[in-house]
């Protein structure tokens, strides 16, 4: 989709527009007749949300209702929600190019409407022979935004477009050594964005037992993707300390696919399983549109890569690991892969970089689905107080939302070994969201750490909100602002 600025007056407008109203303001220059205006005013006293779509042949006139009442970040996410219906009205009526126009209305308001429709607009298509219907071109009234501005809401939505690409990617397509090649050459590309890879031998050579093990039943190679980007450097040049900045390091789990190991997973539950890697995803697209944008901060991802399949020496149950920190870890199901290769990767960003606060994002257990659906991340933090604070606070804004589960001491005898230092899984079945996360701090040390378990919201079955069935980039919006807030 293209979106460009365009001096809009709604008047006398010759082509497709969407005139959002907030309030009474708008009246002004609302492009409706007197018995329109009329209908428009009895609707909002029957509720202040609506749609109404009015023939102007041979264009279309979408008149879009809002409440500008409420909270902001309630306001905004209605806006956003709006969007699909929308689309799907422009598709019914084949409207490939619209304008949008508002008056009184506020910038953020306008963006949360352009975010709606690039959110809704997509959906997972290359394997299709016949193309389904997508918005063309939205353009925006001057008025609102500075060319600099729409371009770096743009980047944004961009980076959410690959990384629900990615996700969708079946992986067949998309395994890791072809993930971090795709990595690798976006990195080469972006300006300030280093990209290492480390292939088998070199992962073997640092020892990184969690991901080594995991990889074991595959045919695939594993890789251990780090993306380093300096946006501190640049910007206090004249700052002595700047070079030693401290970053903060997104680890995300990337599991190309998740059969369950020798623990395979059962029925219908392997389906979807391609989305494992999401985590891994969305802190990628995460750093390169903080690159995109020249985001003053400094951020190193580490992406551990494999896909975890009960083929040829797979790794086993009651098998006993040795990890990158030298903890060691007695496997009791297979199927709890993700921790594993995740904590190799916290471990290394402990030793290598000194960071100011690790974040992981992971579609770790079941468990959160179960706990809260799929309509919010399961949090957790370990002297990460300050920054789960600020990350629940920007997810309220972006609608992108945190619970935080406890970190009580008792839940660490869950997880205690008879044979090892840690078991990969809890004693009981109970609190999985917990036994996982508080399996992961163990690997963080001292240093201030956030989890971020995304399984209930990084791929819908069904369609949700603004997004179609698939994968949602859900968390991307939330970590980039909370990066913007630095
Ligand atoms: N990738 C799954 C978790 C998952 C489940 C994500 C459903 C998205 C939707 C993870 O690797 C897993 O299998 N976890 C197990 C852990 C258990 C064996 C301790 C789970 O949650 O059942
Ligand atoms: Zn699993
Ligand atoms: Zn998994």
């Amino acid at each position: 989709m293209i979106y460009t600025l365009e001096k809009i007056a709604p008047k006398d407008y010759e082509g497709n527009m969407v005139f959002l109203y907030g309030d009474e303001t708008a009246e002004r220059s609302l492009p409706l007749s007197k018995k329109e205006t009329a209908l428009v005013k009895i609707r909002r006293e029957e509720n202040k949300e609506f749609l109404l779509s009015f023939d102007r042949l041979p264009f279309r006139l979408y008149f879009l209702s809002f409440d500008s009442e409420k909270a902001p970040a309630e306001v905004q996410e209605s806006l956003r929600r709006s969007a699909m219906n929308l689309l799907k009205q422009f598709e019914a009526d084949r409207v490939e190019e619209v304008a949008v126009c508002a008056e009184g209305t506020l910038p953020e308001e306008v963006a949360a409407l352009l975010e709606g429709l690039s959110l809704a607009d997509y959906s997972f298509d290359r394997y299709k022979n016949k193309p389904p219907y997508h918005l063309q071109k939205v353009a925006v009234d001057t008025v609102y935004f500075k060319n600099k501005e729409l371009e770096a809401m743009q980047h944004l939505w961009n980076r959410i477009f690959w990384c629900r690409e990615w996700v969708n990617l079946p992986v067949q397509d998309l395994n890791a050594p072809a993930f971090a090649d795709e990595l690798a050459s976006i990195a080469a590309d972006l300006e300030g964005v280093r990209c290492t890879v480390m292939d088998k031998r070199q992962i073997e050579s640092l020892r990184m037992g969690g991901l080594l093990a995991v990889n074991r039943g595959s045919v695939d190679e594993p890789r251990f993707v780090v993306l380093e980007y300096d946006g501190t450097s640049t910007t206090s040049r004249t700052s002595k300390t700047s070079k030693t900045s401290q970053p903060i390091c997104l680890v995300g789990k990337g599991v190309m696919y998740d059969t369950g190991g020798l623990n395979i997973k059962p029925e219908d539950y392997m389906q979807e399983m391609k989305s494992d890697m999401a985590g891994a995803a969305t802190m990628a697209s995460v750093l390169f549109a903080a690159a995109d944008n020249h985001l003053p901060v400094h951020l190193v991802a580490l992406l551990p890569l494999t896909d975890s399949r009960p083929g040829f020496n797979a790794y086993a149950a009651d098998d006993i690991l040795t990890m990158y920190d030298g903890t060691t870890v007695e496997v009791v199901n297979t199927d709890a892969e993700g921790r594993l290769i995740l904590a190799d990767a916290i471990a290394y960003a402990v030793k290598n970089y000194n960071p100011r606060v690790i974040i992981d994002a992971a579609t770790l257990t079941g468990a959160a689905v179960r706990a809260i659906s799929t309509f919010g991340i399961a949090a957790m933090e370990q002297n990460g107080r300050k920054e789960l604070e600020m990350l629940k606070l920007v997810g309220e804004q972006v609608y992108e939302r945190l619970v935080e589960f406890p970190m009580w001491k008792e839940y660490d005898e869950l997880i205690k070994s008879e044979y090892a230092d840690l078991r990969n899984c809890g004693t009981t079945p109970q609190a999985g969201t917990i036994t996982a996360g508080k399996f992961l701090a163990r690997f963080a040390k001292e240093t201030p750490y956030v989890h971020l378990d995304i399984a209930g919201v990084a791929y819908f079955s069904k369609a949700q909100h603004c997004w179609r069935p698939g994968a949602s980039g859900y968390g991307i919006r939330l970590l980039y602002a909370y990066l913007q807030m630095q």
